[in-house]
């Protein structure tokens, strides 16, 4: 069984929609494939009950605990590959995990790393994408999978939804318009890695 593993740091909306995909599309059956794990750099993300709920492994690495970035992502990889194998490779997802991972973590899982950008990437890497998208007077705004390289929210592109940005919009009412199209084109892209 080829395992993912589900990087959270808040309300893991994203990777419930996963797990919930997953369970309906049933992805053992279809592609040999669980969400055997989500780990949290956050001990309050919410996401961390749902997960429980489902039976799911979670585990708690709080970043603050460590004395580098370096220490934290080893420790991160000491986790994740519990769950990885020669013979099926772990696919790691990182759904609204805030934290910039280093070169050496990109490497050992490349090709394997996805993430989720609420943005029409390479439009407006980093923070606050809504909030920019709507400065800057978009009429469209949206949300990118992608490989994770060694550059922030840079990388092969794997899908993405549009949406309009209205002119009333708010970075809140936008977010949650990305949101609703995050939670669809997620799961179908991991289905398409799997
Ligand atoms: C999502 O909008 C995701 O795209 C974003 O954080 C939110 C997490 O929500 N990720 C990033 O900004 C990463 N750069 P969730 O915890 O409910 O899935």
């Amino acid at each position: 069984m080829k395992n993912i593993v589900i990087l959270i740091s808040g309300g893991g909306s994203n990777m419930a929609a996963i797990v919930r995909t997953a369970q309906r599309e049933d992805w053992a059956q279809r592609h040999g494939a669980q969400v055997a794990a989500v780990i949290s750099n956050k001990g309050t993300a919410g996401g961390l009950v749902f997960a429980k709920e489902q039976g799911i492994d979670t585990e708690v690495l709080d970043h603050k605990e460590f004395a580098s970035r370096e220490d934290f992502d080893a420790a991160l990889a000491g986790v994740i590959d519990r769950y990885d194998t020669p013979q099926a490779p772990v696919l790691v997802v990182l759904a609204g995990f805030m934290r910039i991972l280093t070169p050496g973590f990109v490497e050992r899982y490349a090709g394997r790393l996805v993430n989720i950008h609420p943005s029409l990437l390479p439009a407006f890497p980093g923070l606050h994408t809504h909030q920019r998208a709507i400065d800057a007077g978009c009429k469209f705004a949206g949300v990118t999978v992608h490989q994770v390289t060694a550059e922030l929210d840079h990388g092969p592109i794997l899908a993405q939804a549009v949406v309009p940005v209205l002119l009333d919009d708010t970075a809140d009412t936008l977010a949650a318009r990305v949101l609703t199209q995050e939670h669809l084109i997620y799961p179908k892209a991991i289905a398409g890695l799997l």
